[in-house]
């Protein structure tokens, strides 16, 4: 039986696998992530200065999150591979009870060998 009520996300690597991760309120999708042991760099440790924690995040729940600050976007268009109009990085989106089923998908160049 899980402690928080099953909330989870659903997290696609980047073989195209679908994981469905247990997420606790006020963790960080990067750290979910991190913790279940998915591919994932996340050099920086969360403090916005890598990009190896982006992730597409399914359009559907885009409004639902806290749109990102400059600096995110600016992370994101100078650092990462492959940016899209839902690119976010992982490490900036904390996990709440309304993200409860969010789903997301793990972009190319944050494996931990890339
Ligand atoms: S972990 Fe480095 S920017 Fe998110």
């Amino acid at each position: 039986m899980s402690e928080n009520g099953g909330m989870y996300i659903l997290a696609t690597d980047q073989t195209g696998q679908e994981h469905r991760l247990e997420a606790l309120e006020g963790w960080s999708m990067m750290e979910i992530m991190r913790d279940f042991d998915l591919n994932i760099k996340a050099e920086c440790g969360g403090c916005m200065a890598c990009a190896t924690c982006h992730v597409y995040v399914d359009t559907d729940w885009l409004d639902k999150l806290y749109p990102p600050q400059d600096e995110e976007t600016d992370i994101l268009e100078g650092e990462a591979f492959a940016v899209q109009e839902n690119s976010r990085l992982s490490c900036q989106i904390l996990f709440t009870e309304e993200l409860n089923g969010l789903k997301l998908t793990l972009a190319p160049g944050t494996e931990k060998d890339a």
